[in-house]
């Protein structure tokens, strides 16, 4: 079956494939086709492919959800719409699960998967999707924070921007990922332009003066101030040799 919409739709395969399955595609154009994504996909490089998933719902309604059983609110997505979805896609990579449930999706992960061909991102919603789906087809279950949203769709977003921008090509040369926050267990150091002074406030002096010893220096340690004061906690991981993805470093 053909995806539902295509953000590129050139003959050549791109770098990196992401399949998503939803029931509100809608929700994603916007954000795909009016950004750096929408650059990536233009320049053949990630090809974003929609599924529906409401077009492999059940009968004549389409159904996609029921009741859980054991009781309880709210409504459960069936697996069989959700299995037959993925299974029409015709490369589906590595399979993740957007869920409050699942493990924190962090910079380390971005860059992970950021190096996978295909990648295939299924959306929860409502109180979550049958656990069928995640024992037969899922690779990993991710969640962007510690709140609940009313659906994956803006975790997947959240997650494919994070990981297409760190696909080789899509940034221009002169962005450098290596200085964004929690590439390196940091957050960043500050950052200053034109006009020199503003309402009172000046540019540092260090980062006129020309010196790039001196200025690497006083970004590093504004970096470590930074990280102290917003986020103790990684600061804390990252003395302790965790990295940014919060598991230990691999060998
Ligand atoms: N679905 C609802 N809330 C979510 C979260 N925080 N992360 C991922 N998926 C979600």
């Amino acid at each position: 079956m053909q995806p539902l919409w295509r953000v590129s739709s050139t003959s050549t395969y791109p770098a990196v494939v992401i399949n998503i399955i939803t029931l509100f595609p809608g929700m994603f154009r916007g954000v795909f086709e009016e950004s750096m994504i929408a650059r990536a996909c233009a320049n053949n490089i990630v090809d974003i492919r929609m599924t529906a998933l409401r077009d492999f719902g059940l009968g004549p309604h389409r159904v996609v959800d029921d009741s859980p059983y054991g009781g309880g609110g709210g409504m459960i997505i069936k697996p069989e719409p959700m299995a037959a979805a993925i299974e029409s896609l015709p490369r589906r990579g590595r399979v993740i699960l957007t869920t409050p449930r699942g493990a924190l999706f962090r910079q380390d992960d971005a860059l992970r998967l950021s190096r996978e061909q295909v990648i295939t991102i299924l959306c929860g919603h409502y109180e979550g999707v049958d656990e069928r789906v995640s024992e037969l087809f899922v690779d990993e279950e991710l969640s962007i924070g510690d709140y609940v949203l009313t659906g994956g769709e803006i975790p997947a977003m959240a997650m494919i921007d994070a990981i297409v921008r760190l696909v080789p090509g899509v940034l221009g040369k002169d962005t450098a990922i290596t200085g964004d926050s929690h590439y390196n267990g940091l957050l960043e150091h500050p950052h200053y332009t034109r006009p020199t002074e503003f309402r009172g406030l000046s540019v540092p002096c260090v980062l006129m003066s020309g010196n790039h010893k001196d200025i690497q220096s006083w970004r590093e340690r504004m970096a470590l101030e930074k990280t102290r004061e917003a986020r103790p906690d990684l600061l804390k991981r990252t003395l302790a040799g965790k990295g940014s993805s919060g598991k230990e470093p691999k060998e």
